[in-house]
């Protein structure tokens, strides 16, 4: 595993759409997966100031989103797919046909699981995933647990993550309970793998994913099993590494 430290925030986020801009420019139709929350939102950013300047085109760039919560209407403004078009898709060149987010709304989300699953396999997998953590070392929704589910699934929230995620709804009773995400395998079968990680707060789970130790009570550890992963970290969260 790659480390990359970062003085702050603003490296992690550069150094991560350095990477992605690179995937681009190395294959122009690159697909990729990409992740949801705060940390990743700088690097969005940067991303479309690359694409408004030239730098990067996105029009061949196929999207396949880490997850979503279960239930969740897309015109929520919670929802991962409010989310990607309000902080990226909606200001960059990319063909909304390319785009894939899981169905929050989905009738028979295992049905819905099972053809998402399908489509990145049609699409030829991921080129290169980005990543968040979460405080307790999950990735994507997979959640600490006795055992990890391999492909995409439909799964239930830990109390800590619908707490650390209430921050962004009105109150903790309208955080959805359940959502449905890539699986760690779904994860790991990604050519490459970044993974951003900022802040304090994920400080010891980040401690654990270098410490080579795998377990499936930090998800994140697992990637410690693939052959391409690059952490890029900051200060903060880097302060439990000597
Ligand atoms: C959510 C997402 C994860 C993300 C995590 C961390 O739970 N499902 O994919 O990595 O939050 O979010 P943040 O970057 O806001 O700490």
């Amino acid at each position: 595993m790659k480390l990359i430290k970062c003085k702050d925030y603003n490296e992690v986020s550069a150094a991560a759409a350095n990477i992605t801009a690179a995937q681009i420019k190395e294959k122009p139709g690159s697909v990729l997966g990409l992740p949801t929350g705060s940390t990743p939102l700088g690097m969005y950013k940067k991303l479309i100031e690359m694409n408004k300047s030239g730098e990067i085109d996105f029009s061949p760039v196929i999207t396949f989103n880490l997850d979503e919560y279960y239930p969740i209407s897309a015109d929520n403004d919670q929802s991962y797919y409010y989310f990607m078009h309000k902080n990226f898709f909606d200001h960059i060149n990319i063909n909304t046909q390319n785009i894939h987010i899981l169905n929050g709304e989905a009738d028979d989300p295992e049905r819905e699981c099972g053809d998402y699953e399908a489509m990145i396999e049609n699409a030829g997998g991921i080129d290169l995933q980005v990543l968040g953590i979460g405080q307790n070392g999950h990735i994507g929704f997979n959640e600490p647990d006795d055992f990890l589910i391999s492909a995409t699934h439909k799964t239930h929230l830990t109390e800590s993550t619908v707490k650390a995620n209430s921050r962004f709804f009105s109150s903790i009773d309208e955080v959805p309970i359940y959502a449905l995400t890539m699986g760690v395998g779904s994860i790991l079968k990604a050519k490459k793998i970044i993974i951003l990680i900022s802040g304090k707060e994920k400080a010891e789970a980040l401690k654990q994913l270098l410490s080579g130790k795998i377990t499936t009570k930090n998800p994140s550890t697992m990637l410690n099993m693939h052959r391409d992963v690059t952490v890029i970290a900051d200060e903060e969260a880097l302060e439990l590494i000597k």
